[in-house]
């Protein structure tokens, strides 16, 4: 398995990850956005086809108390394609967006994720997130959403 930053000639399998993988998924327009926002990661793992993929973006301003003037992260999205669960592709992925990250020297990234997704809460606790708090309602359909955090420094 391959890490590496994603171009625009990934979009469509990443898209179709991301349908599946997903009651509200993004529209595509948002990846293609991301591909060429500044301060952002955005990473896919690979074999001979796209296994998954993971985007952060640094936040010189952050929705997190006590960390509003600190530079702090949001790992926006995450997810592996259904057939290549269960391999640690999320882990390697998680592993090279700390490693990539470190030059923006965040002091946090933090992340949400729907309270009923426990696979996703189990990986996150693996890596030290922490559970924070809940939002209520976060999802449009009406889930509620674990605010979690890890520190980083
Ligand atoms: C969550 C997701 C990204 C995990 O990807 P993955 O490559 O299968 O995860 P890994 O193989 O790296 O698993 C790492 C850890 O996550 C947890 N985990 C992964 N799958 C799990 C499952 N089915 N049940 C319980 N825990 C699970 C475990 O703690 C696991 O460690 P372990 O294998 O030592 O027990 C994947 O299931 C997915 O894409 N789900 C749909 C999209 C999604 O929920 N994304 C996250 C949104 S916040």
């Amino acid at each position: 398995m391959i890490i590496r930053r994603a171009d625009k000639s990934d979009l469509n399998k990443v898209y179709l990850i991301e349908k599946d993988s997903f009651q509200e998924p993004w529209s595509r327009r948002f990846f293609e956005y991301f591909i060429d926002s500044d301060n952002t990661v955005f990473l896919i793992a690979v074999e001979e086809d796209v296994l998954g993929y993971i985007i952060w973006q640094l936040e010189s301003t952050s929705k997190l108390k006590n960390f509003e003037d600190l530079n702090t992260g949001h790992l926006l999205n995450l997810a592996v394609g259904r057939e290549h669960r269960r391999r640690k592709v999320a882990s390697s992925l998680l592993e090279r967006l700390f490693m990539e990250i470190d030059k923006y020297k965040p002091v946090a990234t933090y992340l949400e994720v729907a309270c009923s997704n426990q696979t996703a809460v189990n990986l996150y606790l693996k890596f030290n997130f922490q559970i924070l708090s809940l939002i209520p309602k976060y999802y449009r359909l009406g889930g509620d959403a674990y605010l979690m955090v890890k520190v980083l420094f």
